[in-house]
């Protein structure tokens, strides 16, 4: 009796698996089941992709599929990437209906902000609320803050290159561009840096609720730990409330991760409300406090250090990954930082004063440079996940995609197909943005295209033109890294890019 029991329950669960996976994949999702899947797995459980997002791999091993199965995979049982020019403005165009995934609750702090949102009304009205943020005149009053942080970043440099009496100072590029973007998005987003520059170090104050005790932690790491975690969440979101329980450091880091951030930024918004209106300083969060939706109605408190925080995640680690990837392609290609001083020089003629923004945007070849990184790089990597809204569907290159299917365009795939940028796609060469064709801008998105796109990018776009510029004017370089390891989570991050330099100016 006990027996038949046990071999009743086995069957019973058994029947529940089978239920649970073949249900989506013989009748939820049979409009999919033409579309090759990047593993037998895949077509049946979302567990394959974050499989690939455990292993911080998700945007090669999406890569990889693509090149063996052509430009629509299906990557879990509802979820389609495609590969191909023609999905851009259908997936992330104005007015195309598609909203961002569920993948995006696991990137929820205090509750959903400007990233993190789903809701299309939400989005239009915190959109509107910071869009004054980042308008053009805000951007002209933002460059004082980058200078004073360059002249930090230049007086240690200076030290450094002094103290190597000649030879090539070493340090980890990768280290020095999160101290700079860090302090940056501190001063834009805060009123003051964080003082990784100074201190040379990853160090951010932490406050886990607004009136506990101040403490200290790397915040540059918490933030990387973070956001692997998110992005193997957001392939499970089932999995989100279950993460604390799993006995793998992954999970445990990555929640240490989140829990540090969030109180990197509780700190920061509490310190600055304290300081109020008293300083004459116009930071986001001032920008912030002023915003007003539709109704006249300011952000509450909780909203505000949510946005805040949005803020500085998103303004963060993007800007400080990009620009040493910048950097590395730069060192690592022949022939191309040379040809960059060469430009520079003719713009910045006193190499003792820092060029401004103005003096500096329009170098045709510092941006093709920076264009360039961005594309070989591609620091968001992955497809961003957007799914198809109630209605009829949607038709791209000939299948059909249902009400409720998650569809996205991997960026590091678009950016690098051969048959968009010619079979050299995986070489760096700036060269190629003198003349690009139509498929070529469509299919450069850094920075995502559309309703959703990153509503920072000017200020980034500043920030890494300055530096860039001060960078390969003043000093010259060698580059150390043999390899170049990549970790991917929710962006594509090196582990580190050793290089050294020295002054080219005494
Ligand atoms: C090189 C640096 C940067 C890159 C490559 C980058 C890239 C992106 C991308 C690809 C998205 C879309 C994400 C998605 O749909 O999941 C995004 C969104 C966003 N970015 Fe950036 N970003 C950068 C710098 C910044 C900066 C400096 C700020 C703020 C000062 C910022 C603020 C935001 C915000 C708030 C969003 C969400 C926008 C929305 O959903 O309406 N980003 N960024």
């Amino acid at each position: 009796m006990a027996a038949l029991e046990t071999i009743l329950i086995w069957c019973a669960l058994l029947g529940l698996c089978i239920g649970y996976y073949l249900v989506p994949y013989l009748i939820t999702y049979s409009a999919l089941r033409d579309i090759p899947a990047a593993s037998r797995i895949a077509a049946f459980s979302n567990l394959w992709l974050a499989f690939q997002a455990r292993r911080v791999r998700r945007s090669a091993a999406v890569h990889a599929a693509h090149q063996r199965l052509g430009p629509v995979v299906r990557i879990a049982p509802n979820h389609i990437s495609i590969a191909s020019t023609a999905a851009v403005h259908p997936v992330y165009g104005h007015g195309n209906g598609l909203l961002k995934s569920d993948f995006y609750d696991a990137f929820v702090s205090f509750e959903p902000g400007l990233f993190s949102t789903r809701d299309r009304a939400e989005h239009t009205r915190k959109r509107r609320m910071v869009s004054h943020t980042f308008s053009t005149k805000a951007l002209g009053g933002f460059e004082q803050y980058i200078q004073q942080n360059l002249a930090v970043f230049v007086r240690q440099w200076n030290l450094k290159a002094d103290n190597a009496n000649g030879q090539f100072a070493k340090v980890d590029a990768l280290a020095w561009c999160n101290y700079f973007a860090f302090d940056m998005i501190g001063d834009l987003a805060f009123g003051q840096p964080f003082g990784m520059l100074e201190k040379g170090k990853d160090i951010a104050e932490l406050q886990l609720e607004p009136r506990g005790p101040i403490s200290h932690a790397p915040a540059v790491y918490l933030l990387d730990k973070r956001g692997e975690l998110n992005a193997m969440l957001g392939c499970v979101p089932a999995l989100i409330p279950y993460a604390k329980w799993i006995p793998d450091p992954f999970f445990y880091k990555g929640l240490s991760g989140r829990l540090g951030v969030n109180a990197v930024g509780t700190a920061r918004v509490t310190e600055r409300l304290q300081r109020g209106t008293k300083s004459d300083r116009i930071d986001l969060l001032a920008r912030l406090m002023e915003g007003k939706d539709d109704l006249g109605n300011s952000l509450g408190r909780n909203e505000l250090i949510s946005e805040a925080l949005t803020q500085m995640v998103a303004g963060s680690d993007t800007t400080a990954n990009s620009l040493c990837a910048v950097i590395y392609w730069t060192l690592k290609s022949p022939g191309v930082l040379q040809k960059l001083q060469k430009e520079l020089d003719t713009v910045i003629p006193n190499h003792d004063c820092a060029p401004t923004f103005s003096q500096v945007k329009d170098v045709k070849y510092l941006r093709a440079v920076i264009n360039e990184g961005l594309r070989m790089h591609s620091t968001n990597s992955i497809g961003l996940a957007r799914e198809v809204p109630p209605g009829p569907g949607l038709e791209i290159l000939g299948h059909h995609f249902p009400a409720g299917t998650v569809l996205s365009v991997p960026t590091y795939s678009i950016h690098h197909s051969k048959e968009v940028w010619g079979d050299d796609a995986d070489c760096f060469r700036p060269e190629r943005w003198e003349c690009l064709t139509e498929d070529q801008k469509t299919c450069f998105i850094p920075f995502s295209y559309g309703p959703r796109a990153c509503s920072g990018r000017n200020v980034a776009e500043m920030e890494m033109v300055l530096i860039t510029a001060i960078m390969f004017s003043r000093y010259d370089f060698e580059l150390y890294q043999d390899q170049w390891k990549l970790r991917d989570g929710f962006l594509n991050k090196p582990v580190e890019c050793q290089i050294g330099f020295k002054k080219r100016y005494r």
